[in-house]
């Protein structure tokens, strides 16, 4: 049905604004030109179903078989691939640019941003799972499709129904934690914050709701919710939005901060704590209940638009896991790059392909300096998560 190319959905409109009257023109001008400044990501139509039929039919499996066995072996995993998959596509689209642990520019990668670090979780499955199918076969499967089988595969071992992955996407050259800032959400974001960044990457309010689902697993370190637990505010030491007993559990599991601790010593806690393991809507109901972990979750409830399709959702578990299985395809089709000349299949995960011999004859005095700089050096360190969080966005 798609073809392969890289037509966008929406960032022309070009045919349908030719369907309709020229007295609407100055208001749809209007409204594009508003578009065109807060869009600067878009959902790209080009990958496909089965895209690897004849070039490795056996890549989806192999991925499966990796992904199930890791989460057999610690269930744990399943949470970290899938949030991998949200902090790809969300900085510079779904290209593995959060695999790289060195750019050829010497950028700091995204991997090495706070927001990533030590928190990210289920690395070495994806190198197993990119290791295996490169025995199969050889440089043929994109590291960002591995990481969207993957993130699918995650999902359904924690309970989501099977739904289909389109694939053909190739893997970025270059990957910077400077674009962190502004795109990524945080831990003490508000609704129309998240809502802004959201469609900033051409996904809807609703995706937001449906897509923080994904916090029914996995967890948060104290640090991302401390501050609602000790010294929230001057007439308040813990947030009043928490329901007291939960609050209470919490002081239990994290100590108050103190300068010099470890950041990854900082014990987990679940976002649901009834079903840890499951995406299900649980995820909901807690937060209805006043149990939602961090600011950004509870922020939810707090708004009237959101609040709305909490309660649905919190009402209706397969409305919710179908809607989550079709923006977790959505998410995946966020600038991405398709088609010819549009990077490239990494041999590694970890390391943009060395430029060939063949393909730059002349050119190799000046492209061997560019492969491995210097390093520049982080500006933000992990020391910066702990004096309020806040800081290193
Ligand atoms: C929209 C605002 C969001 C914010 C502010 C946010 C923030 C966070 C933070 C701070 C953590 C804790 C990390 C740690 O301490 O190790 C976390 C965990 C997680 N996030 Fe989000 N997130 C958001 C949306 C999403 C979305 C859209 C997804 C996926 C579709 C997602 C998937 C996850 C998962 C699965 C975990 C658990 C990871 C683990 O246990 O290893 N999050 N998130
Ligand atoms: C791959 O095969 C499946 C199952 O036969 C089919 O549904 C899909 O359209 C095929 N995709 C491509 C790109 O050939």
């Amino acid at each position: 049905m798609h073809g392969y190319g890289t037509r966008r959905s929406d960032s022309g409109g070009d045919r349908s604004m030719a369907r309709l009257s020229t007295a609407a023109w100055p208001f749809l001008a209007a409204v594009a030109a508003a578009l065109l400044c807060s869009v600067d990501a878009v959902i790209v139509e080009g990958l496909q179903v089965g895209f690897y039929n004849q070039t490795c039919p056996s890549a989806e499996e192999a991925v499966r078989d990796v992904v199930t066995s890791e989460i057999g072996l610690d269930r744990t995993i399943a949470a970290g691939i899938i949030r991998i998959f949200f902090h790809d596509c969300f900085v510079t689209g779904c290209d593995a640019s959060i695999l790289l642990d060195e750019t050829p520019s010497g950028d700091v990668p995204e991997k090495e941003s706070s927001a990533n670090g030590f928190t990210l979780h289920g690395l070495r499955t994806l190198d197993v799972a990119k290791s295996t199918v490169e025995s199969m076969c050889p440089r043929t499967v994109s590291c960002a499709d591995i990481l969207a089988f993957a993130a699918r595969d995650a999902a359904v071992a924690a309970g989501i129904p099977f739904y289909e992955v389109a694939a053909g996407r190739m893997d970025g050259l270059r990957s910077n934690m400077d674009d962190l800032p502004g795109n990524m959400p945080t831990p003490s974001h508000q609704v129309p914050r998240m809502s802004e960044l959201f469609v900033k990457r051409g996904l809807s309010q609703e995706d937001l709701v449906v897509l923080s689902g994904a916090h029914s697993i996995g967890g948060a370190h104290c640090f991302m919710f401390s501050n609602r637990i000790y010294g929230f505010s001057q007439g308040a030491d813990i947030d009043p939005a928490l329901e007291p007993a939960f609050a209470e559990k919490l002081r239990k599991v994290c100590p108050p901060r103190k300068d010099g601790d470890d950041p990854e010593q900082s014990p987990k806690v679940s976002f649901d704590g009834r079903t840890s393991e499951k995406l299900d809507n649980v995820y909901y109901s807690e937060l209805l209940a006043s149990r939602g972990l961090m600011t950004s979750d509870d922020a939810l409830i707090k708004d009237p638009e959101t609040k709305t399709t909490v309660d649905l959702f919190a009402g209706d578990n397969a409305v919710w896991q179908e809607k989550f299985a079709a923006a977790m395809q959505k998410l995946g089709a966020v600038d991405v790059l398709v088609g010819e000349g549009k990077g490239q299949i990494r041999k590694q995960c970890r390391l943009v392909n060395k430029p060939s011999k063949q393909s730059k004859p002349t050119s190799t005095r000046q492209s061997m300096p560019a492969l491995r700089p210097k390093r520049k050096k982080p500006r933000l360190g992990l020391g910066n998560f702990i004096p309020g969080f806040h800081g290193f966005f």
